[in-house]
Order: C-alpha cells, then sequence, then structure tokens
C-alpha cells in the first residue's frame, strides 16, 4: 500500500507467541491486518531454554499472521522478560558544546551517552535506556532540553539491563525464523504503550503482566519509567498447583482454571460444583467451586505479595496514584482485581490493549498488550528516527522521508 509502512510485534511468551502485524502511515493509529498465535514451548520463566522449538514457535506465529494478513514481513519488535533482567537509575552530566550555549539534540545524545557509562559485568547488556528528566545548570525537571540555554547539562536515565545469553538467545530464534529484529523492548514497557494513559503515567501507574511463566511490572511517575521489575513465577505455577491438588492432568488443570477459577474464595459460591477429570482416565470427581478458589487464592497472594516487595524496592511505590492496570492472561481471572486490590492495598484495573485501529473483539484481550505495545513502541521509534535498519534500504529511507520528511 502506497505511503504505509508495516511494524510487526513479535511476543514471545512462555505459553504462546503472538506475531501482530500492522500498518502504518504515520497519522495517529497504526491499523492492525493480522495476528498469529501459536504454543510456545521452547521458553521457562520468560527465557528461552529450548532454541529449535523457538524457532518452530516463531515461525509458525509470523505465518499465521502473515497468512491473515496477505503480506509478508521480514523485520520484528520483539520482546525481552525474564528474571534476568535487572533496572538501575543514574545519571550523567556534560558541558555544553556550542559557544552561544544553546542546547542541541547532539548533547542530549552526549548526556546520555555519558549516563550510560555504568560499570556492568561481562554478562550483561544493556536493553534501554530510558531518560527520565534533564537539568539545565540549576533548573531540573525538564522533559526536553534541546533549544534551551545553558552551560551544563544533566540527565538522569532508567537503564534496563539482560543476561547477554538470553538475550543473544532471542536475536537467534528470530534470525534463525528469518527475520530480522529491529530492537528488544522489555515487556512491560511495551504493554505500558498500550495499556497506559499520558495521564497515568503522569501522577502514577504500574502496569502489572501476569504471565504464564513471568510477572513483570513497570512503575510510572511524572510521565516516565522509574522502576521495573520481575517475579519468576506466572500462571503456570497456579495450573501446576492445580493439577497436583486436585490430582488431574495439567492440560485439564489449565482449562478447569480458566473456565472455573476464582482468585477469591469470599467470591465463590461454594455449592457450584464442577467435574475434574481424573489422571489415567479414573472416575471424575465432583468437587465445590471453593475448592477450586482455595488452591488458587494462595498461589496469586504470594505472586502479588513478592511483587509487592520488589515494587517497594523503589521509592515510586508509595507514588503510585493512580494504582495498578493488570495484564497478560493471568487478568482475565476472576477475582483478580479484588486480591489485587487488598494486597497492594491501591485502585486496580485489568486493562485492555487500545491505541491501534482494526481491533477486534478477539485482539483486544490482554494476552496479546505486549504484542500491540510493541507495534506502538516501533511507530514512536520510527517516527523519532531512532531504528536504523530500516532508513538504510535504499526503497525505505526514501520512503520514511516522505511519510516522515519533517522528523528526518
Ligand atoms: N481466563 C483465564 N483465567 C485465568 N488464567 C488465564 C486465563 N486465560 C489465560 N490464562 C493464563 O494466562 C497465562 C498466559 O498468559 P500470557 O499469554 O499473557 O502469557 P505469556 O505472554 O505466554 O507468558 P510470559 O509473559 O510469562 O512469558 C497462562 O498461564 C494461562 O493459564
Ligand atoms: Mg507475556
Amino acid at each position: 500500500m502506497a505511503g504505509e509502512i508495516r511494524i510487526v510485534g513479535l511476543d514471545i511468551g512462555t505459553t504462546k507467541v503472538a506475531a501482530i502485524i500492522a500498518e502504518w502511515d504515520g497519522s495517529e493509529k497504526p491499523k492492525l491486518i493480522g495476528i498469529g498465535t501459536s504454543p510456545s514451548e521452547g521458553l521457562k520463566r520468560g527465557v528461552v531454554i529450548n532454541l529449535e522449538k523457538t524457532v518452530e514457535s516463531i515461525a509458525s506465529a509470523v505465518e499465521d499472521a502473515e497468512m491473515v494478513a496477505g503480506v509478508k514481513v521480514d523485520s520484528v519488535f520483539a520482546g525481552i522478560a525474564g528474571d534476568h533482567i535487572r533496572s538501575i537509575n543514574s545519571r550523567g552530566v556534560i558541558a555544553v558544546s556550542r559557544s552561544d550555549r544553546e542546547i542541541t539534540s547532539m548533547d542530549v545524545d552526549k548526556v546520555i551517552e555519558a549516563a550510560k557509562t555504568v560499570a556492568l559485568p561481562m554478562d550483561r547488556e544493556i536493553i534501554h535506556v530510558l531518560p527520565q528528566e534533564f537539568t539545565v545548570d540549576d533548573q531540573s525537571g525538564i522533559k526536553d532540553p534541546v533549544g534551551m540555554v545553558g552551560v551544563r547539562l544533566e540527565t538522569e536515565v532508567h537503564i534496563v539491563t539482560g543476561a547477554v545469553t538470553a538475550a543473544q538467545n532471542i536475536y537467534r530464534g528470530v534470525k534463525k525464523a528469518g527475520l530480522e529484529i529491529e530492537d528488544l523492548v522489555l515487556q512491560p514497557l511495551a504493554s505500558s504503550y498500550a495499556l497506559l494513559s499520558p495521564d497515568e503515567k503522569e501522577l502514577g501507574v504500574a502496569v502489572l503482566d501476569l504471565g504464564g511463566g513471568t510477572t513483570d511490572f513497570a512503575i510510572f511517575f511524572d510521565g516516565s519509567i522509574r522502576h521495573t521489575g520481575v517475579v519468576g513465577m506466572g500462571g503456570k505455577n497456579v495450573t501446576n498447583d492445580l493439577a497436583i491438588g486436585l490430582r488431574t492432568p495439567v492440560d485439564q488443570a489449565e482449562e478447569i482454571k480458566k473456565v472455573y477459577g476464582s482468585a477469591m474464595t469470599s467470591l465463590v459460591d461454594s455449592d457450584e460444583m464442577i467435574e475434574v477429570p481424573a489422571v489415567g482416565g479414573g472416575e471424575p470427581k465432583r468437587i465445590s467451586r471453593n475448592v477450586l478458589a482455595a488452591i488458587i487464592e494462595p498461589r496469586m497472594e504470594e505472586i502479588f505479595s513478592l511483587t509487592r516487595q520488589e515494587m517497594k524496592k523503589s521509592n515510586y511505590y508509595d507514588l503510585l496514584a493512580t494504582g495498578i492496570v493488570l495484564t497478560g492472561g493471568g487478568s482475565l481471572m476472576e477475582g483478580v482485581v479484588q486480591l489485587a486490590e487488598k494486597i497492594f492495598d491501591m485502585p486496580v484495573r485489568a486493562g485492555k490493549p487500545q491505541g491501534v485501529d482494526g481491533l477486534e473483539e478477539n485482539a483486544s484481550s490482554p494476552i496479546y498488550a505486549t504484542g500491540i505495545g510493541l507495534i506502538l513502541y516501533g511507530a514512536e521509534q520510527i517516527r523519532e528516527g531512532k531504528v536504523s535498519s530500516h532508513m538504510k534500504g535504499k526503497g525505505w529511507f526514501h520512503k520514511m522521508k516522505n511519510i516522515f520528511g519533517q522528523y528526518l
């Protein structure tokens, strides 16, 4: 399509790989044209442990999305997560370079570069350097200093790092599936693009992704990301608890959890009975839904309590004025919002991905928040001229220049 570029979000999750293709003409919202998913079997707690299986899942999800969209894709924005992810805040300071003291975008790049020089062990690499604010001489709290006048430029940034091997295995998996990576993006950061409003980010909010293998969060305040963290536990743990507690096969436990599960016993009527198939095909048992909730609740409580502990490691926990936005498959469970409100003692809402056109009912499930967020993150990067691979291609460069003439 003339004047449109394609953006692909590839969410390599612990339970599913989702590939989402969008077209964008540079206007406000990218338009979804295809979604493909495939069960993911090569990951554990957010990290690739079996490359072959991961490649198969990626290839299959992307093929499905291509079929729906009727186009072929060659590059993606991919997510990264796992309990190897760490984040720190860092500062950088430089002297403004021009003799008339006007701050240029080169000064901004330089000061961010300066903030990036933190001692990093050999086995870790930087995934994001996210500027929070700038200080020009003694004036702090500046979002964009370009064009201002000053002698000293300072910045505070949020640095996200990950294990080199974990990142490399994602690169390999995507490459082996025949695709290029435009950028590797922290999953909860990506999700935040699809779930949070600018107002929420300004006033203080956390996005909490209840995934299959991990529970990830990112805290925003004053418009910028302030703290990120991971708890290495998720929906799979809940399913395993049920399989053991009810003595039923794991795939049955998964189904029962999705249909009848509740995160709060107090919300379930104890008269409500369900049938549970036995391991090895014996006589099915009848149990009360209350029993189910009694198995789920303590695990969800544990996940939320550990998350709260992680969140409290930053000073921003007490500044979450608009509370917590839940996402990921786990947010679909009955009672999960109420339980989270109880444990975190603040307002909680279940988020639905937004910000793209062509969202049919199916695509607005929270399991697609990361994939859709990756597209929105990608659009922002392209708009700001920060992704290089597209720019290098001859045709692409001209196309981009036409669309984003004012930015390039
Ligand atoms: N209706 C539901 N009720 C409860 N749990 C659900 C429901 N639907 C999905 N889940 C759970 O959500 C999890 C999958 O969520 P999601 O697709 O967000 O994970 P993922 O992205 O594959 O994993 P991760 O982000 O941890 O790598 C599974 O554990 C699944 O059991
Ligand atoms: Mg996920």
